[in-house]
């Protein structure tokens, strides 16, 4: 029995302005068709007996509108994924029953290719383990934004992971490249008790008793948030990885666009998103919301996106930094 528990109470920072707090990348298409909440919803329905869409109270409303089948979960405040797991794993426990093995999806992502057979292959693990299963994707670049896991000893169609390293420096992330660590895609399949045990021994502990005390909300008011990659996995007793062999990423900042828009760009490799022109102008990446126009005349390798009346220009290989972006406003609110 597989339970999918969809992440969706995330802001998306980094997707400045077309992403805000008020609208948070999950409830976005980017370029035409349904949203990415909408797009993992159907692909956890593929592999799940129930879907359950776990988000923080501001979103919570939303939801219905981008999974309309889907129950949804709602954390008691926002603290990002580690205590929103944690309060999944004891809902999922009780409503679902303890043998049910939950698929952790987030719902920032765009994957093409066979997902299905992998995600039933992790669950299988979790439901044959004690172990937290991870999906392990082949990096093709050093990327600072990916959690990286060592594999360790082989097994039928999974490692036991010898190392959980979330968001290295540039010249880690390097290093475990060179030595054949895979990226965790951020797809988790555990039991609800294997990964609770896990989270009592760590930060999470006092949290965990919180809730399966009953009070949630006051254990929520109280946790810090920190990411299920932090809190848990980096210092989990048992991990595994099953390679993940379709095609992944991760829509976190601009630059994945040209990435996931690469077969739609135009002659010139610009990735256009929305009412624009462009003249001269090569491997940009434009994109312009409802009622925006966006004109560029001879440039090049720049993210220019209009939404709302904002407007971000950043050279594209730099756009994690509109993080920084992002802060300074909300500081300056
Ligand atoms: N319910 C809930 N509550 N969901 C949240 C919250 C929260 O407070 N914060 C974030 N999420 C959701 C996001 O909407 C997203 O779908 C998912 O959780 C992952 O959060 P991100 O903030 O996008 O994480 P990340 O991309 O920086 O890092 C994670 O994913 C990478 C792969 O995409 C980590 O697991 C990395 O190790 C991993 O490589
Ligand atoms: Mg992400």
């Amino acid at each position: 029995h597989v339970t999918a528990v969809v992440l969706a109470g995330g802001t998306g920072t980094r997707m400045y302005p077309a992403s805000s707090d008020q609208r948070p990348k999950q409830f976005l298409s980017f370029g035409d068709g349904p949203s990415l909440l909408t797009r993992t919803v159907e692909r956890a329905s593929e592999v799940a007996d129930t879907v359950y869409v776990l988000t923080r109270p501001d979103y919570a409303d939303a939801i219905p509108d981008h999974a309309p089948d889907a129950e949804v979960l709602t954390e008691p405040a926002g603290r990002d994924t580690g205590p929103a797991l944690v309060y999944a794993a004891h809902e999922v426990r009780e409503r679902e029953g303890e043998d049910t093995v939950m698929l952790c999806l987030p719902s920032d992502h765009s994957v093409e290719g066979d997902f299905g057979s992998v995600a039933e292959r992790a669950c299988e693990v979790a439901a044959d383990t004690d172990a937290l299963v991870t999906l392990g994707v082949e990096p093709d670049r050093a990327a600072t934004g990916y959690g990286y896991i060592k594999p360790g000893e082989e097994h039928d169609g999974y490692y036991t992971a010898a190392g959980f390293f979330e968001k290295p420096d540039a010249g880690a992330a390097e290093r475990y490249r060179y030595n054949g660590f895979l990226w965790n895609a951020g797809m988790f399949a555990w039991t609800p008790e294997a990964f609770l045990a896990e989270a009592r021994r760590g930060d999470l502990a006092q949290l965990v008793k919180g809730v399966e005390a009953g009070n949630a909300e006051s254990a929520f008011r109280l946790a810090e948030s920190v990411s299920v990659d932090y809190a848990v996995l980096e210092d989990a007793r048992e991990v595994a990885v099953v390679p993940a062999t379709f095609e992944w990423d991760d829509l976190g900042a601009w630059d994945a666009l040209v990435r996931v828009f690469a077969d739609a760009a135009d002659d010139d490799g610009n990735v256009v998103l929305g009412d624009a022109l462009t003249i001269d102008t090569e491997d940009c990446v434009i994109a312009a919301g409802e009622d925006q126009h966006v004109s560029a005349v001879g440039v090049s390798d720049l993210t220019v996106a209009a939404y709302d009346g904002n407007v971000l220009v950043v050279p594209t290989r730099q756009a994690q930094r509109v993080r920084e972006v992002v802060d300074r406003l909300r500081d300056s609110e």
